[in-house]
């Protein structure tokens, strides 16, 4: 279970494949930044300020710094091995199958959930604007049943049934990907520049409120600054282990390297660029929501917080009344500008959110089966799951059946518990990467590093010591499926993979794809 896979294999494959070098710097900072933005500032903005109250802007910064630490040490990586399979390909070169396949296993939490937590962002975007036009979609058919399933998961609404819009749009992802749609690098910029523009729109509106109300921001930690140790979820770390998911999605630039043009020097402009940019925008965002409108959390009459996005927390008298604060809407920037006298401009901050996070849902949800494919290629799941369509050359039984996991997921569970729960597969890959960069640089000192993450030795221990107080400040709910998640992902591999492992059995990879099962699709 220590075997690995070499890393002169890996590249030989990436070899072979050989795609078309075209993206710049340029283009791969928008590609960051293309799969950065989405639900995350658009809708999780409201559960941090419920977990952190004004403190969400500590927040941001805390899980932007440990994203750049972990994009430093990616950047190594994806230089030094520029093919597909991300953190799951690392892993497997550096050290051996079974951390491989954990991380592996960790990235369906990262990809398929999070797919789901965009899908269900997205329906609210599509709910709040249609009702905004007069076109009412029944509450039953945009929330999941009110449901409680131990300590483990939590959510929907009363009266709710189905979240309609959300299965919708991942049938039509699905069906999208199965035909073999990749967002072309045009696409891809216009619906940057949407995004970024709905951003620099809030930004201006609310940003001049700010010196007006001040107060706004007292108390600045109302929940507290959180405790790794034995938290559950809340305060400023809480709120930042939430709201990591607004970052999520920087490693589709290190995936892409195969791609890249001179990658030595681009992947890494094009991981920090796009973290950088996000993260000042982010920060503006989040200024603007509390100093225009307010961000402090909810309590109840006995003067406890609601946890964000429970069923009680939307269905409180204060929820339900005209003017609800900030933590109880589905599409926080929308909502704000609609309640600060800017309805038109609200309605055209949603329609940008409609239109754009999609293309999130489609990117992550193509990661997702990209990974599941060369897991099955490599012998560590059913080999038939990477049965590719002989018209489409798409691997559509698992693009199937990872339509179906997400649909499912987004009908029923809440956006914040969906992003908590994939941020707990992101930040275990994360964390795994830090420590391969390290034993790397041991095991396989004499390799060409194009680029070599500076203060290796401080900065990937530090994002591991990031990573893994982002997860122990997730809620309870959250670390309780990841670590279930894992068991059951252990238990799989010693009745599977161990056994059926290609490197195992001495076979080297022979099958691809035509976009060479790589993460990020090409120009
Ligand atoms: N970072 C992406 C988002 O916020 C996943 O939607």
């Amino acid at each position: 279970m220590w075997r690995v896979k070499p890393l002169d294999q890996i590249l030989a494959t990436a070899e072979k494949k050989s795609l078309k070098r075209s993206l710049g710097p340029i283009q791969l900072t928008m590609l960051g930044i293309g799969a950065v933005i989405g639900t995350g500032i658009f809708v999780l903005t409201a559960t941090a300020a419920q977990k952190a109250g004004p403190g969400m802007m500590i927040s941001f910064i805390v899980a932007g710094v440990v994203c750049a630490l972990a994009a430093l040490c990616y950047a190594e990586l994806a230089s030094m091995v520029p093919v597909a399979g991300s953190a799951y390909t690392y892993s497997y070169a550096v050290m051996g199958e079974l951390i491989a396949w954990l991380v592996g296993w960790a990235l369906i939490l990262e990809y398929a959930l999070g797919a789901s937590a965009v899908a269900v962002g997205w329906s609210g975007h599509i709910v709040g604007f249609l009702d905004n036009l007069g076109m009412h979609i029944p509450h039953a058919l945009t929330v999941g049943p009110k449901i409680s399933f131990g300590n483990f998961l939590e959510g929907g609404e009363i009266g709710g049934v189905v979240n309609l819009p959300a299965v919708i749009i991942t049938g039509l992802v699905t069906l999208l990907l199965v035909v073999g749609t990749k967002e072309s690098a045009t696409v891809n910029a216009v619906l940057v520049a949407i995004k970024v523009a709905a951003l620099i729109l809030f930004v201006v509106l609310t940003l001049p409120l700010v010196s007006g109300h001040m107060n706004n921001f007292h108390p600045f930690t109302p929940r507290g600054w959180g405790n790794p140790i034995g938290s559950s979820g809340t305060g400023v770390l809480g709120a930042a282990a939430s709201i990591f998911f607004a970052y999520v999605g920087f490693d589709a630039v290190s995936t892409a390297a195969e791609e890249t043009k001179n990658p030595q020097v681009n992947v890494p402009i094009g991981l920090i660029g796009s973290l950088l940019i996000c993260t000042v925008f982010y920060l503006l965002v989040a200024g603007g929501v509390i100093g225009s409108f307010g961000a402090q959390p909810l309590f109840d009459a006995a003067g406890k917080a609601y946890s964000a996005g429970a069923p009680e927390l939307y269905g409180s008298a204060t929820c339900t009344a005209a003017h609800a604060p900030l933590v109880c809407s589905k599409e926080a920037l929308a909502y704000v500008l609609r309640e600060i006298g800017h309805p038109f401009f609200g309605n055209l901050l949603g329609l940008a959110a409609t239109i754009a996070l999609p293309s999130v849902v489609l990117l992550m949800m193509f990661g997702q089966t990209r990974i599941f494919f060369v897991m099955a290629r490599d012998g560590l799941l059913p080999q038939g799951l990477s049965a590719v369509h002989p018209k489409f050359k798409t691997p559509w039984v698992i693009t199937i059946i990872t339509g179906v996991v997400v649909a499912i997921a987004s009908a029923f569970l809440p956006v914040g518990q969906l992003a908590d729960y994939s941020n707990s597969g992101t930040l275990f890959a994360f964390g795994a990467v830090s420590l391969g960069v390290m034993i790397l640089r041991f095991t396989d000192k004499n390799r060409v590093r194009p680029f070599r993450t500076p203060f290796l030795f401080v900065f990937a221990p530090l994002s591991i010591i990031g990573c893994l107080a982002l997860f122990l400040s997730l809620d309870d709910k959250s670390k309780n499926l990841f670590y279930i998640w894992s068991v059951l992902g252990l238990v799989l591999y010693f009745c599977y993979g161990f056994w059926r492992s290609n490197v195992r059995h001495g076979i080297v990879d022979d099958v691809d794809l035509d976009d060479s099962a790589n993460g990020q699709p090409p120009a």
